[in-house]
């Protein structure tokens, strides 16, 4: 290393330090929970984001046009669509989120959002930061809140990742100090931290759930894991009630397939990363990815999405009407819970459950030996109806 790169890469690294220090002052000042209750007219933006993400997001608006329509008509609520969260878009303007989408985004209150192709290196798009993870830092979504339930097998479990920090925080700022040598950096901040552990321990009592679980790989990430692990405890000796237990990822991976043992397993609070691993294999045992919606909670924002992504090779082959809408109708009924609609929210999991596992009257294959988005849309429709008389 030369003294000229050595001399970049601490520049680099103090231009961190100080776009992170302003953000764990922020978070440190910020107020408490908007309460959409007490608002005149409640908004909810819509981005369909793209490949599949236009598809299957109809579908969820429109289950929640239908459940919502007095709120609408009374000038309670209003729709607002927002356009540009394309990849194309997001490549021309060389941004994650471009500024006329940030700013339409920042006068709702609530968003659904479709999945949005996340460019990587090589392959043809600028390199830009993910829209979702750029969505979640730029609302303070810091809290994702995703769910898995198989009630067949014992299994139920809410993993409450962390949104904004750990790995994600500067994932798109690492330095290539020289030609061999890359570095990245991993954030934790005390509220950081303080906020999500206390989100799910609230969630926890809330909803009569007797364990929290603390994930972390803090024998080995000491400072950082070390730090999350801490506080989180601290949090949860405030909730007596609730059993506390400690976790490494690596073995919790391991213990979410063993029959006996998982069973036990309630609710979840982990940092980034290991979240966003973590629930993919969860939801598979709930029939894969395509079957999850994920709630991205913040003080003043939350944005509801599925939990994967937009699915291009569908898209290319040709097949984006055979898309599975079922993570963004479960996104949707998260959504309704967040406004203060339980009984609707409720409402479209009962269907979902119906549609999905107990009568299963369509079947979703991902191509033209099952029905399309749209059939399978009408269907949860039709189910949902039938339950609200
Ligand atoms: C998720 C996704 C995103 C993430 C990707 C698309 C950037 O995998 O929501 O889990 O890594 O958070
Ligand atoms: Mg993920």
């Amino acid at each position: 290393m030369t003294e000229t790169q050595k001399q970049a890469a601490l520049a680099h690294f103090s231009a961190l330090l100080d776009e992170q220090d302003a953000r764990a002052q922020a978070i440190a000042a910020q107020s408490n929970f908007v309460d959409y209750a007490k608002l005149n007219k409640l908004i909810i933006g819509v981005c369909g984001g793209d490949g599949i993400g236009p598809t299957i997001t109809a579908e969820a608006v429109r289950v929640l046009k239908y459940l919502l329509a007095d709120d609408v008509a009374a000038g309670k609520l209003e729709f607002c669509i927002i356009d540009g969260l394309t990849i194309e878009n997001r490549a021309a303007c060389g941004k994650a989120i471009p500024d006329d989408v940030l700013t339409a985004l920042k006068g709702c209150h609530v968003i659904l959002k479709g999945p949005t192709t996340t460019p990587q290196q090589g392959d043809g798009y600028p390199n830009i930061e993910s829209a979702n993870v750029a969505m979640r830092k730029a609302l303070d979504l810091f809290a994702n809140m995703r769910p898995v339930r198989v009630p067949e097998r014992g299994i139920d479990w809410t993993f409450f990742r962390e949104n904004t920090e750990g790995a994600y925080a500067v994932g798109s700022c690492g330095a290539n100090v020289t030609d061999d040598l890359a570095m990245d950096f991993v954030v934790t901040t005390s509220e950081g931290t303080r906020r999500i552990a206390k989100l799910a321990y609230e969630f926890a009592r809330a909803n009569n759930k007797e364990r929290v679980s603390i994930v972390s790989k803090a024998n080995v990430i000491k400072t950082t894991d070390g730090k999350f692990l801490s506080l989180a405890k601290e949090i949860g000796s405030e909730y007596p009630e609730i059993t506390t237990d400690e976790w490494y990822i690596d073995i919790l991976t391991a213990k979410l397939i063993d029959e006996k043992r998982r069973r036990d397993f309630r609710v979840f609070v982990l940092p980034n990363l290991y979240g966003d691993i973590i629930t993919d294999e969860a939801a598979e045992f709930q029939g894969g990815v395509g079957t999850a919606g994920s709630a991205n909670i913040g003080k003043r924002y939350a944005m509801f999405e599925a939990i994967h992504g937009s699915a291009p090779r569908m898209v290319k082959e040709g097949r984006a009407q055979y898309a599975d809408p079922c993570s963004m109708l479960r996104a949707a009924a998260m959504l309704l819970a967040h406004i203060g609609k339980a009984k609707e929210s409720a409402q479209l999991h009962r269907a979902l459950d119906i549609c999905m596992t107990e009568e299963r009257k369509l079947a979703m294959t991902g191509r033209d030996t099952g029905c399309t988005c749209r059939e399978f849309g009408e269907y949860v429709c039709v189910t949902l109806e039938e339950l609200r008389g």
